[in-house]
């Protein structure tokens, strides 16, 4: 029998490979490889002889995932209406952006709704995270606390005793396993850790949420990996310097993807934001040329969102495209339609391309929203402060109708917007709402317009 020797395993993907690299084959991260200890030898086989089970019928009543409420609406929109029992989460983020404030508040929600809430923070002293939870208003709330770092020694504890409803594990990186030789903080020992982990979740019907810090450019060994062994991944996001925190579903395999909750950080922690669209328009710039209001949707809810562009005359020989908060190649696609269909040139200016708050769209429907922006700002011509766009732009230069209109307008409409510029095809299905609109079929009708 071969026995697993020491293997070298890249902190970025998991790969393992037999000698060092400079470079990971599987990923392509250069100097990534690190030597481990590898998987303990799993030691003489029995002979096989397996256990049998029971085979069930697909068709039957298919019940619905039992799940429990966080006590935090904008996070139960993310997971899909609560934690479901047995069930795992990994709550990725940057390291500072808010993880433990979140899943201190969920715990103690649920800990005063009288389910049996578990802390385990592998980062922070057990006094650390009293002061911390004292400073929120959640002294009261009955959460049970550890300061521990052994999975084996954390599963035995939990053991006991009624099953807890919610663990929280934070992090995942401070975790390690007996089972697994390697150094803590190394990829094999957050890996093994979580499906040590991942197995007792299974088989307690405890629900377990990972912390797992990322940075941007994927630094920190461990969640990538953890990621495709968990239920669901949920992204904490925002930028350092605004207030506002994005929670996005990047993987549920119990509920939708498409959901955002939006919390805002104060002095006494996050405060849900149910109404985004007020706080992401707070700060807008009226008057000024480049800025256009998209008519967004996040999921089943309408957000909307200020688009800011500057387009400048360049001083290098390859202008800048520079984009925060939106796809480059989306951009990029713009500027050729601007350039093909409706003879804007571009090629002598720099052109920059911002989404306000911090928050970052994905929907194409934003296409007419960063053209009026970029028209307005090459035009030097402010956009009418009291309208909004929407509408995806194709490489003909045509205006296509995107999903959800009547949210788009009503959303508009009740945040005082008097006119909306949107696709021809929306026309019909946005019916009566009490918002004037007008229609676009051709890109280059909405440049003649601002130009005008
Ligand atoms: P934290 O939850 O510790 O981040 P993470 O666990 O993701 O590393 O949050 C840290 C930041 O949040 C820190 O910079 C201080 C700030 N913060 C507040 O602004 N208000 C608060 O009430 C708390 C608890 C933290
Ligand atoms: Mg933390």
């Amino acid at each position: 029998m071969s026995k697993r020797h020491l293997a070298f395993v890249c902190q970025n993907c998991g790969a393992a490979a037999s000698r060092w690299q400079g470079r990971c084959e599987a990923c392509g991260e250069w100097n990534s490889l690190t030597e481990e200890g590898g998987d303990k030898p799993v030691g003489p086989r029995k002979p096989a002889k397996g256990r049998l089970f029971k085979l069930e019928p697909l068709t039957g009543e298919a019940k619905d995932a039992p799940r429990l409420p966080s006590g935090l609406s904008e996070l139960d929109r993310v997971t899909g209406g609560g934690f479901v029992r047995g069930s795992v989460i990994l709550m990725a983020g940057d390291p500072g952006i808010g993880k433990s404030t979140l899943l201190i508040q969920a715990s103690a929600a649920l800990a005063r709704a009288g389910h049996r809430a578990v802390y385990i923070s592998g980062e922070e002293a057990a006094a650390q995270v009293r002061l911390r939870a004292e400073r929120l208003g959640l002294s009261d709330a009955p959460v049970e606390l550890a300061s521990e770092t052994s999975v084996e020694d954390i599963i035995a504890t939990l053991s006991e005793g009624k099953v807890p409803r919610l663990i929280i594990i934070d992090s995942i990186q401070t975790m390690w396993t007996d089972a697994v030789e390697s150094a803590p903080g190394t990829v094999t020992q957050v890996r093994g850790a979580a499906q040590t982990l991942i197995r007792f979740a299974k088989r307690s019907g405890a629900a377990v949420i990972l912390v797992g810090h990322v940075t941007k450019d994927g630094q920190i060994a461990g969640p990538r990996v953890v990621e495709h062994m968990v239920d669901a991944v949920l992204s904490f996001e925002g930028e350092g310097s605004h207030q506002f925190r994005i929670l996005r579903a990047v993987k549920n395999r119990f509920g939708p993807t498409d959901e955002i909750g939006v919390f805002e950080m104060t002095g006494a922690g996050l405060r849900e934001v149910s109404n985004p669209s007020e706080l992401f328009l707070s700060e807008r710039d009226l008057g000024s040329p480049g800025t256009a209001v998209f008519a967004g949707m996040e999921g089943t809810r309408p957000l909307l969102v200020e688009i800011q562009a500057l387009v400048a005359p360049t001083s290098l020989g390859t202008p800048r495209r520079a984009v925060v908060g939106w796809d480059s190649s989306r951009l990029a696609m713009v500027l050729a339609v601007l350039e093909a269909h409706c003879g804007v040139k571009l090629g002598g200016y720099d052109v920059y391309l911002n989404v306000a708050g911090g928050m970052r769209i994905n929907e194409p429907a934003a296409d007419l929203a960063a053209a009026a922006a970029l028209i307005s700002s090459l035009a030097n011509s402010p956009l009418p402060a009291d309208a909004v766009y929407f509408g995806e732009v194709s490489l003909s230069g045509a205006i296509r109708p995107v999903s959800h209109s009547p949210a788009r307008l009503k959303e508009a409409a009740k945040l005082g917007f008097a006119r909306a510029v949107m696709p021809e095809a929306a026309r019909g299905e946005a019916g009566d709402p009490a918002i004037r609109f007008m229609t676009v079929g051709q890109l280059s009708g909405l440049v003649a317009d601002i130009a005008a």
